[in-house]
C-alpha cells in the first residue's frame, strides 16, 4: 500500500494562536495531508507559544527584538526551517512583514489567513475597516504569501454577514470561527498539490464534484 508522505508544516505565529489551533487539530487526524513539525514565534511571551509547548510540538521563540536587522533574523528563521526540514509555512497571526529575499525563497510554499474578503480591508484593524465602510458581508482569505502585504493570490475564502447591531468584537468572532474551519481546508489544498502557484496565478487539479456540492455559496471553493 502506498503511503502518502505528509507535507512538513511550520507555523509562525505572534500571538493568540487560535488559528494554529485549528490547524494542529486538523493534522491530528490520520488522513490530512500535512504534518505540524515546528511552531515559530518572534513573541516569546505569545500565549500560543505556550499551548504548543503544551502539546509536546517543537517550539522555538525567535525574538525579533534580538536582532540588528530582518535580514538577521530571517537568516536564522531561515536556518531552523532547513533543519526542520519544512516543506510549508503557514502564516497564524503573524504580525512580522517579510524581506522580499525571504518571500521570493519561499514563493508558492507560504500561506496566510487574512480576517477579510481581500482585496479589502489590508492591515491592521480590519473589522473597524468593514464596519465603517458599511459593507454587508465580510470574511477572511487565505493566501499565497507575496511581496506586497496581504495581496497574495489567493486560495480560499469565507464569507459571513454583518448583522445591524455588530460591534467589531462581535464580527471579529464571526470571522474567526469561518477563520479555524478555512485555514485547515486551505492548507490541506495547499499540501495535497491541489492548489498551487504558477506565477501570479493559483491553478487548480482534479477539484471534482466536492467543489460544486455547497448550494449557500458561503465557502469558495466548497468546503
Ligand atoms: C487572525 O484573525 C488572523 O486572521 C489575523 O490575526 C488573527 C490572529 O489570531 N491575521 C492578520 O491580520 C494578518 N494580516 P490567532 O492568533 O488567534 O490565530
Amino acid at each position: 500500500m502506498n503511503q502518502v508522505v505528509k507535507k512538513r508544516v511550520a507555523i509562525l505565529i505572534s500571538g493568540r494562536g487560535s488559528n494554529m489551533q485549528a490547524l494542529v487539530a486538523a493534522a491530528r487526524e490520520p488522513d490530512y495531508p500535512a504534518e505540524i513539525a515546528l511552531v515559530i514565534s518572534n513573541r516569546p511571551e505569545a500565549p500560543g507559544l505556550a499551548w504548543a509547548r503544551e502539546q509536546g510540538l517543537p517550539t522555538v521563540a525567535l525574538d525579533h527584538k534580538r536582532y540588528e536587522s530582518r535580514p538577521h533574523f530571517e537568516g536564522q528563521l531561515q536556518s531552523l526551517l532547513e533543519l526542520s526540514r519544512i516543506d510549508l509555512i503557514a502564516l497564524a497571526g503573524f504580525m512580522r512583514l517579510m524581506t522580499p529575499d525571504f518571500v521570493a525563497r519561499w514563493y508558492g510554499r507560504m500561506i496566510n489567513i487574512h480576517p477579510s474578503l481581500l482585496p479589502a480591508f489590508k492591515g491592521l484593524d480590519t473589522h473597524r475597516q468593514a464596519l465603517s465602510a458599511g459593507v454587508r458581508i465580510s470574511g477572511c482569505t487565505v493566501h499565497f504569501v507575496s511581496a506586497e502585504m496581504d495581496a497574495g493570490p489567493i486560495i480560499a475564502q469565507a464569507a459571513v454577514p454583518i448583522l445591524c447591531s455588530d460591534k467589531e468584537q462581535d464580527l471579529a468572532a464571526r470571522v474567526l470561527t469561518a477563520e479555524h474551519k478555512l485555514y485547515p481546508a486551505a492548507l490541506a489544498l495547499v499540501a495535497n498539490d491541489q492548489a498551487s502557484l504558477r506565477e501570479t496565478t493559483v491553478v487548480w487539479q482534479s477539484f471534482g464534484a466536492a467543489g460544486i456540492n455547497h448550494p449557500e455559496a458561503l465557502f469558495s471553493p466548497s468546503l
